[in-house]
């Protein structure tokens, strides 16, 4: 029987056979609506001093990086997957921008920074669903400074019914229900409190009242 590889592995090798088309979604019509409501919301949680260290925590092609290095920031742009962080790099290098933005192959639910290293961490368009995200969130609220914010968009239920309604109706609805989802997880030892944590439905208006997730989303039903 074939060996099932290891989730991180499937991750690796599902984001490295799409990185070329990657940003083809992102120019769509579709993805610069998401890519405009997204800066919107993402840019009010920024820090003001411009010498702030930003994570880009499974930044992929440098969707955000590239923005928040031209806005001054200094940026680690960190991911999982070679095949993203090659186009990250080239549009890097393209732009002139590589001493504002460091690229580097990490595992979120593992990272080799220190305790505190960053001001601010972005972790958008679903790593934290994609992979262990309660593995995930410790290592995010690890590595954070004290006093910084950590934004992130996860896939929540309207996310999940959306990609099922053509499919499946009864089944996006039994999503936007309630009746199927994970709950969140526990707090544990070193929750944030929850002005730290800026989290959203990564389908839904950010911002809106009703886009605050109420549960995580298992693995299997992303991959
Ligand atoms: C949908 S893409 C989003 C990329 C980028 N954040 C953006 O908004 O364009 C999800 C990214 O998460 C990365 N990822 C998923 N699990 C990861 C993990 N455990 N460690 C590092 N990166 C991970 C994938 O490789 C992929 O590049």
């Amino acid at each position: 029987m074939e060996e099932k590889p290891e989730p991180l592995e499937r991750i690796r090798s599902l984001f490295n056979e799409i990185s070329p088309q990657f940003d083809n979604w992102v120019n769509t019509l579709q993805g610069k609506v998401y890519g405009y409501v997204t800066w919107e919301h993402l840019k009010k949680y920024l820090p003001l001093d411009k010498n702030s260290l930003i994570l880009d925590a499974g930044g992929g092609t440098g969707r955000w990086s590239l923005p928040l290095a031209k806005m001054g920031y200094s940026v680690i742009l960190c991911d999982i997957s070679q095949g993203m962080l090659k186009q990250a790099e080239n549009k890097i290098h393209k732009e002139g921008l590589s001493d504002k933005v460091k690229i580097q192959e990490e595992d979120l639910t593992n990272l080799s920074y220190a305790d505190q290293m960053f001001d601010f961490v972005l972790c958008e368009d679903g790593p934290i669903s994609i992979s262990d995200s309660q593995k995930v969130v410790r290592e995010l609220v690890r590595v954070l400074k004290k006093k910084g914010k950590i934004w992130a968009s996860v896939l929540g239920r309207y996310s999940l019914a959306l990609t099922e309604v053509a499919k499946d109706p009864e089944k996006a609805l039994k999503h936007l229900s309630l009746s199927d989802v994970r709950p969140k997880p526990p707090p544990c030892a070193n929750s944030p409190p929850p002005e730290t944590f800026i989290i959203y439905d990564q389908s839904s208006s950010p911002g809106a009242d009703d886009c605050l997730i109420d549960a995580y989303y298992p693995m299997e039903t992303c991959l």
